[in-house]
């Protein structure tokens, strides 16, 4: 019977060592940990047989994530599938940002909307957090949207597994829209945050991408029209509307690339005149979040 030790040995030129580990523990349904500290432990056929068929899907670049079938953000565990970006750590500045928002503001009721949910990383990080007796803010309601209904799925199977379904509504539908179904959305005088990780990559920098990352993951989920800003234009006229229906107070926050902080200000003020707009960089030093104040 062969061990961990063979098999280390035998695939380590393939993979590195943590990827190796990761996929033997996945194969045996245990933890790396158990990984490390049983080398000699003895992997039956059908464990071999899952171990290569990983270690081939790894060799080929596949995402470890869509491998294992999860993915690590702001601590929490999230199930992920081709059908939704895997959950990337400078998006953690985005649920960053937010969190201090919050702690600067008043204790009132909030809606917080997350718009493109993919997994629900952000929604369900906020609504786990947001219970926390550190932050609770009474009665705040949780919204997550997505066009894809795939994606929804797991964003729902998510929430469960997080413990935070009863919280959170999700809702299939373009950008904002799904929210104006729900007469009392804006209508009552409580603050708003809306959160949006939404397809931002030009035409150009999408086609420099990793090619893992165009094999594996959604192109829906990262390209976007008119130098990666026509998703969110498209949001600035959902809100210019909006806010001429309702008028209520909302505070966004949304996840680009570098490159747009110049280009947004314009853009925003086009359709929202009245907005105060700041970045914020992330934690490799790169402007990632832009802030609109409604
Ligand atoms: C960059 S991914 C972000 C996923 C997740 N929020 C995250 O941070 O990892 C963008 C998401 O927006 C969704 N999306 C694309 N166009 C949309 C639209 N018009 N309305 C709502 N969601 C959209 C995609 O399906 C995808 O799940």
């Amino acid at each position: 019977m062969r061990t961990i030790t063979d098999i280390r040995k035998e695939y380590f030129k393939k993979l590195d060592y943590l990827d190796l580990e990761l996929i033997i523990a996945h194969a045996l349904k245990k933890s790396r940990e158990f990984v490390v500290s049983h080398l000699e432990y003895e992997l039956s056929e059908a464990r071999l047989a899952a171990i290569q068929s990983f270690v081939v899907r790894r060799a080929k670049h596949e995402p470890l994530a869509y491998i294992l079938g999860h993915k690590e953000f702001y601590g929490f565990d999230f199930k992920v599938t081709p059908n939704t970006l895997i959950p990337r750590p400078e998006t953690e500045s985005l649920v960053e940002d937010v969190l201090r928002h919050l702690q600067a503001a008043d204790r009132g009721q909030k809606t917080v909307i997350d718009i493109g949910t993919g997994s629900g990383n952000i929604i369900i990080s906020l609504a786990r957090i947001l219970s926390d007796s550190k932050f609770q803010i009474p009665n705040s309601k949780f919204y997550g949207i997505d066009i894809s209904k795939e994606a929804l799925r797991i964003a729902k199977h998510n929430a469960k597994s997080n413990g935070v379904s009863e919280k959170i509504k999700f809702l299939h539908g373009n950008l904002l829209e799904p929210m104006f179904e729900i007469h009392s959305a804006f209508r009552i005088p409580h603050s708003i945050i809306i959160t949006a990780n939404l397809p931002y990559l030009s035409r150009e920098i999408y086609d420099a991408t990793l090619p893992n990352v165009k094999k594996y993951e959604p192109k829906s989920a990262l390209y976007s029209p008119d130098e990666g800003l026509a998703h969110y234009e498209a949001l600035f006229k959902q809100l210019e509307k909006t806010i001429a229906n309702y008028g209520p107070q909302i505070e966004i926050f949304l996840e680009i690339s570098p490159e747009q902080k110049t280009k947004l200000p314009k853009l925003i003020k086009k359709h929202l005149p009245d907005a105060r707009v700041e970045f914020r960089k992330d934690l490799a030093g790169k402007w990632r979040v832009c802030h609109i104040a409604l």
